[in-house]
């Protein structure tokens, strides 16, 4: 069975990390995003297709390195096709009924437990679902007792939401549903596939679950999911390999080789591989990249700095984003993917 993961697109978003590497490869817990997911697949899977295009090579040399024991394929479009146009250029690896998963959800859904439930609702399409009080930037359903979907409305305006369930990011699929999308074409899976599935086959559901859901979007869910995952295992922070750690972390997550001096508070905060971080600093819902170096006595408040960056010692920043390097060439300026025709 095939498991499709949606993990191209530009994760502008989470700019500045994701000027310098795929949204997938972000590190949660020191771990990539995408193997996390990965990790949730039920055996029955054996192959996964990773649909991709920005930053495809980093993608490529991480598999490379790393085992899953399954059968790996790194499916580059030759320009962001949009959600649907992805998985239809995965179709000459399609061989049964398959997932779909966006790359970018931390959740505690059960995939075996969801196809079982597809298999017994006979349904062309299932996708997990979610209650969250704000559904404006997700997809929202209109549903039946019985799990039968009969509206999927793509980021409605609060007073268009069918409903408070939003799309949760992983869908069962049968093979059918690729002869909905237009090969080679910008296609959205939310705004044109969806619709057309629910009128012309009435056997879309959807699939509840309980436990937690983070869409790691933006910067302050990725800092959420840390706090949810390090809460889960008990523990306050975590330390990647050979790190000096003087100072103190809570809620926090430092990677491989970091420095953290004296008197130091890292509070809430993300600290990727060989960041040092002076004496007397206080860093407060952070996130760090690569390399950056932290001058002693800094005050840093809800601040993202990008991979290499240097700050001065004493600086105190409130709200900030830090990337005094060239953006990449062609990297978008507003958001693309599955919104398309905005
Ligand atoms: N290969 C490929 N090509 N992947 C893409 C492309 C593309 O052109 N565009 C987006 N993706 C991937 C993203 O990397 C992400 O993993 C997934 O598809 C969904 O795209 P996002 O851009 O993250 O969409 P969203 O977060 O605004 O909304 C989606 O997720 C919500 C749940 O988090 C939608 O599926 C909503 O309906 C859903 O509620
Ligand atoms: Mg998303």
């Amino acid at each position: 069975m095939e498991a499709i993961i949606l993990a191209g697109g530009f994760g502008t978003r989470l700019r500045p990390f994701t000027f310098t590497r795929a949204k997938s490869l972000l590190p949660i817990l020191n771990e990539p995003m995408i193997s996390h997911l990965i990790r949730t697949l039920p055996k029955k899977v054996d192959t996964v297709i990773l649909a991709v295009n920005y930053r495809r090579e980093q993608i490529e040399e991480y598999f490379n390195k790393h085992d899953f024991g399954k059968t790996i394929i790194v499916n580059e479009e030759p320009e962001p096709l949009g959600t649907g146009g992805a998985v239809k250029y995965a179709d000459q690896y399609i061989t049964g009924p398959f997932f779909t998963l966006n790359a970018d959800i931390i959740c505690s859904l059960n995939l075996a437990e969801m196809l079982r439930f597809h298999e017994k609702k006979k349904a062309t399409a299932t996708i997990s679902l979610w209650p969250i009080e704000n559904v404006s930037e997700f997809g929202v359903v209109d549903i039946k007792k019985d799990g039968n979907i009969t509206k999927f409305v793509e980021k409605p305006k609060a007073e268009d939401a069918p409903s408070d369930l939003i799309n949760a990011g992983a869908y069962l699929l049968e093979p059918q549903v690729l002869n909905y999308i237009e090969p080679g074409k910008l296609v959205s899976m939310e705004k044109q596939i969806f619709p057309q599935i629910i009128n012309n086959t009435g056997r879309f559901f959807g699939y509840k679950f309980q436990g937690h859901w983070i869409d790691v979007g933006r910067i302050s869910s990725y800092i959420s999911v840390h706090a949810l995952l390090l809460e889960k295992q008990k523990k306050t922070f975590a330390t990647g390999e050979q790190c000096t750690i003087q100072g103190t972390l809570k809620s926090s997550c430092a990677g491989n080789m970091v420095r953290i001096g004296k008197n130091t508070t890292v509070e809430s905060s993300i600290l990727f591989d060989q960041v040092t971080v002076g004496d007397n600093v206080s860093l407060d819902h952070c996130v760090i990249g690569e390399h950056c170096e932290i001058g002693d006595g800094s005050v840093l408040r809800n601040v993202a700095i990008g991979d290499n960056e240097i700050i001065e010692k004493h600086t105190k920043l409130d709200n900030a984003v830090v990337w005094n390097q060239p953006i990449p060439q062609g990297y978008p300026n507003k958001q693309i993917g599955n919104v398309i025709g905005e």
